[in-house]
């Protein structure tokens, strides 16, 4: 697969919206730009050209969990991809280490592929401490998951949704640290590195000389057809 552009739309659109975005979408027939709808909204971009995702799976195989999809369920649906670890969710939504790494090996069981997020606060930033914040969070995911494959979203949680992004310097240098560190620790060959946090249009050109990088996740800017096909075709083009 060659770079990858996703989008994720996090809990945003309503009905008519998500309507008229599958439509516009349309003319979007790649295979490696992949969607991630709220989940009520998901059999509206079933059986398309680009790919979908789950934003977030059950840590549970199956059973009584209400409000939960499992990952059995959603390879029954043929979704692809899962987010995992995402910041917000860490933050809002008891989202542990423990139930990343649970998640992780339900993701292979049934053969779908996670994109783990990981990034540090502002704070960690500063102190430079952002390597050993990662370190941590990829040995706490990927522990005991035998996988031969990952892709992993370096998303700085101070990056997030506020518009400052790290210089392209400072990405290059984590994307690299980051595929050596899962390559040598965690023996897995195939590591993919996105960068997310911030991504819109305009900024989209200088990301794309990013070295090393394989693709982005966009968060806002996607929840806007227009801007995120112009993302879309700039990037990947
Ligand atoms: P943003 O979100 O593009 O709105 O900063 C990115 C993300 O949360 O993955």
């Amino acid at each position: 697969m060659n770079k990858i552009v996703v989008g994720n739309l996090k809990m945003n659109l309503t009905l008519n919206e998500i309507k008229e975005y599958v439509e516009k979408m349309q003319e979007i027939n790649k295979e490696n730009v992949i969607i991630f709808p709220t989940n009520i909204f998901i059999p509206f971009f079933l059986n398309k050209d680009y790919n979908i995702g789950i934003q977030n799976i059950c840590s549970e195989d199956r059973g009584s969990y209400t409000g939960e999809v499992s990952a059995r369920q959603t390879n029954s649906l043929g979704i692809k991809y899962i987010l995992v670890g995402h910041s917000e969710r860490r933050k809002n939504n008891n989202e542990t280490d423990k139930k990343i790494n649970k998640k992780i090996k339900l993701a292979n069981k049934y053969n779908l592929n996670p994109i783990l997020c990981i990034g540090e606060t502002k704070k960690e930033n500063k102190l430079g401490m952002t390597k050993m914040v990662l370190k941590k969070q990829i040995n706490n995911a990927l522990k005991d998951n035998k996988l031969n494959k990952i892709i992993i979203a370096y998303e700085p949680i101070w990056s997030i949704g506020t518009g400052n992004i790290p210089s392209k310097k400072e990405i290059e240098r984590i994307i690299l640290y980051i595929k050596n560190y899962v390559k040598k620790i965690h023996k897995i060959e195939d590591v993919k590195v996105l960068y997310g946090g911030s991504i819109n249009k305009n900024n989209i050109e200088y990301i794309k000389r990013i070295a090393g990088l394989d693709g982005v996740l966009v968060g806002k800017a996607s929840t806007n057809y227009s801007e995120f096909i112009d993302i879309i075709n700039l990037y990947l083009k």
